[in-house]
């Protein structure tokens, strides 16, 4: 037996084996990855090559047959297919792959954003914003690895997820698909993300990660994906590589640039990104996925290779390891080795990399996936109820005047309406549809938990927020007159099976944060009918509300909650769950305020805007509860040393001081008072999920060390300086919501 073939060979063993029996083209083919034939069949009269420049969802291959990928397939050119979306398809291109001549199999990679959702019969957990709104890593954390199950049971291998990008401009369609705009919770959220899909990536239920996007797409130009990013180097070090180094750390198996420019140089040919920090400074041992065409488009796009042989050549020399999908790639890359415009030395890093994923993985033991058990795992009854259970932590009740929670009991007359109300749009971004029965809407909650008393009126205003009717509006406003209390349920569209309807997700990028078509007509016009009114928020980036914050009784901003999120909306409406999610990222007046967010330096607002206010609408780290929380006797003790040893103890009392039990998210900000470089006015350090019954308390602990204290020196060294650091602890990122101390970091 061949070594390569041999399980109980080392893993290096097997690579060295295998690479030495490779042809250069075989070697290639490793590095190469294509969308799945079903989606190019699909796509076929659908797209031309135009379609093809500026997409980056759906492809075809211009002059190719979907059988040329099957064929490539078995001539071992093919390393990784991506957008397969069934078992079938999947165990059917590995069985093609293991024709092949050295029958290496294949990777498959997806989009498992929330859930392996792009497919269709698996779990829909909320969309990533929202769940960061639980502030609870252990929750991704066991998502994560119902996800990887659930792909696993599909020969599925790699998600293109967590995006650990720090989201900071509300005017791109992405914010949805991060954790937000703290670098601290993106990280806890990222890391346990990661951890839950990985596990040791040795298991059958084992998937690989994908850190993205590397780097800076998260504050685009001008606010669409893709635009320049013109970042400091101290920037980008402080907030936006963090989350990516803690994911490397934690092992992520793979890392994809971003589509944009960063301070001049795309980032699909960036040395410094994917080979001098990634792997020089950080250690990555994993493999670099190229983004969608972004190679190409170093030459036909950002101008800085004249031909996209020149594209390809400079991508790998700076570190890109496998080129996520087009059909010149295999033969451009063997013809830049035999003109030796590319050592081969280089082609076999690449594909050792890649080689000992799929090793790891035990894809050569075990290449399918058991089509007739598949559904053992997909939507199994755990991982339904953990869908359910992160829906109700990531709703965010933002406002409430009291009316809520309703009276299940009560005979009320409910009036349901909104774009969002009905439809299967509450999934999110990144979701296939689903069985109707595993799409729970708002109408379906709010009808299951009141039906045996209230009568529940829908006013349709269809899904499609560019097309509303202004006389289903005045339709909604007269029932909104008989109605006790009036739910609106408004937001954006997501579902890219309407690809240019949706206002919301990747590639839908707005030049404002408003509600789009009548949706704010609808919300004035059925609170003017003088009932309360409730609106419920569907959406991924925040939205701009101010407008109609007002006339409403309440908001619950719901995020994408996933395919129960219907019922877990309906459940805090109803008062069966105490809301107890805080906003991962703020929620800005208008669009004007941008970019908005709580981490900000001093002079940020020194002056503030005239003719409106600088404040946000509602705050990152706030969200309310149907009882109330109480801070008291914040107290420190400790000290943290000159070289950086000791610590310092935070002990806060926090009583539940209302009526009904709940879950508080304590948060722990520090400031150092006077550094070198300036320092934002508060930094997330900490945070815990409490569990209080009414009238409750407890004394909450937290631990501060040195690294949570430390800048960047001019070296971009990690330092502490000596001096007083302000330390903020509470239920939001307001200053009125937090208690101070201080302690001071000695000289040496
Ligand atoms: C898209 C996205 C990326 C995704 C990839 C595959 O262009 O930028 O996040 O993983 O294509 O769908």
């Amino acid at each position: 037996m061949e070594t390569y073939k041999n399980p109980s060979a080392t893993v290096a063993e097997r690579v060295e084996d295998l690479l030495r029996r490779m042809t250069l083209e075989e070697k290639v083919g490793q590095t190469n990855q294509l969308v799945g034939v079903e989606h190019f069949r699909h796509n076929l009269g659908l797209m031309n090559a135009g379609d093809l420049f500026r997409n980056t969802a759906q492809a075809i291959y211009v002059g190719c047959k979907p059988e040329d990928l099957e064929l490539w397939t078995q001539q071992g050119r093919v390393g990784s297919f991506l957008h397969v979306n069934t078992i079938e398809e999947a165990n059917h291109l590995q069985h093609l792959a293991m024709q092949s001549r050295l029958a290496v199999p294949l990777l498959f990679g997806i989009d498992a954003i929330h859930g392996n959702a792009y497919c269709f019969d698996n779990t829909v957990y909320p969309g990533n914003l929202g769940l960061a709104c639980s502030f609870n890593p252990g929750l991704a954390r066991r998502i994560a690895r119902q996800t990887a199950a659930e792909m696993r049971a599909m020969n599925m291998h790699w998600t293109f997820n967590p995006n650990v990008e720090v989201a900071r401009d509300a005017r791109w369609g992405r914010c949805g698909e991060t954790y937000g705009e703290d670098r601290y919770l993106v990280e806890r959220m990222g890391v346990a993300t990661v951890e839950g899909l990985q596990g040791n990536l040795d298991g059958a239920t084992d998937v690989m990660a994908c850190a993205k996007h590397w780097v800076g797409g998260s504050l685009p130009e001008n606010g669409t994906n893709g635009s320049p990013a013109d970042v400091s180097e101290r920037t980008l070090r402080t907030t936006f590589f963090p989350p990516f180094k803690a994911a490397v750390d934690a092992g992520v198996a793979t890392v994809m640039p971003s589509h944009n420019e960063l301070n001049g140089v795309p980032c699909h040919s960036n040395r410094w990104l994917m080979t001098d920090v990634l792997r020089g400074e950080w250690g990555f041992d994993g493999f670099v996925v190229s983004d969608w065409m972004d190679i190409e488009h170093v030459h036909d796009l950002h101008g800085t290779a004249e031909t996209v042989e020149e594209a390809y050549r400079q991508s790998i020399t700076a570190g890109m390891d496998m080129h996520m999908h087009g059909p010149g790639w295999v033969d451009a890359v063997c013809q830049l080795v035999r003109e030796g415009l590319i050592d081969e030395s280089r082609i076999d890093e690449s594909v050792r990399r890649i080689l000992i994923m799929k090793f790891r993985l035990g894809l050569f033991e075990h290449p399918y996936a058991d089509e007739e058990h598949t559904m053992q795992v997909r939507l199994c009854d755990e991982h339904r109820r953990t869908a359910l259970e992160a829906a109700r932590q990531s709703i965010v009740l933002l406002k409430n005047d009291g009316r809520l929670p309703l009276d299940c009991k009560r005979a009320y007359k409910i009036l349901v309406t909104g774009i969002n109300a009905n439809d299967e749009n509450i999934m999110g971004d990144w979701s296939a549809q689903q069985r109707p029965e595993n799409v729970v809407t708002v109408l379906d909650g709010v009808r299951s938990i009141a039906a045996e008393s209230a009568e529940v009126m829908f006013v349709d205003q269809g899904w499609d927020p560019r097309n509303m009717n202004a006389v289903m509006v005045e339709r909604a406003a007269s029932a909104a007159r008989e109605a006790d209390v009036n739910i609106v349920v408004a937001g954006e569209y997501m579902m890219r099976w309407r690809w240019h309807d949706r206002t919301g997700g990747e590639d839908t990028d707005r030049s404002d944060i408003d509600l789009v078509g009548l949706q704010y007509e609808l919300i004035e016009r059925v609170a003017a009918s003088g009932k309360p009114t409730v609106l419920v928020l569907i959406n991924g980036r925040p939205l701009g509300v101010e407008r109609v914050a007002g006339k409403v009784a309440a908001i619950i901003e719901a995020w994408e909650p996933g395919m129960y999120g219907g019922q877990a909306i309906a459940e805090i409406i109803f008062g069966k769950v105490n809301p107890s999610a805080k906003l991962s990222i703020t929620i800005p007046r208008s669009v004007g305020q941008l970019r908005s967010y709580y981490d900000h330096k001093p002079s940020m607002y020194f002056h503030p805007y005239v003719c409106a206010s600088s404040e946000p609408l509602y705050p990152f780290g706030y969200g309310l509860s149907y009882t109330t929380f109480a801070y008291s006797r914040l107290s420190l003790s400790g000290e943290i040393s000159p070289d950086g040893g000791g610590q310092i103890d935070v002990a806060v009392t926090v009583a539940n001081t209302g009526n009904s039990d709940g879950v508080e998210i304590v948060q722990l900000y520090i400031r150092d008072e006077y550094s070198t470089f300036t320092r934002p006015v508060k930094e997330l350090k900490d945070f815990k999920r409490v569990d209080l019954k009414a009238g409750e308390a407890k004394c909450v602990h937290f631990t501060l060390t040195a690294d949570k204290l430390a800048m960047l020196d001019s070296s971009f060294s990690l330092v502490v300086e000596p001096g007083s650091f302000v330390v903020m602890v509470g239920a939001s990122s307001r200053d009125c919501d937090l208690l101070k101390s201080k302690f001071v970091v000695k000289e040496k």
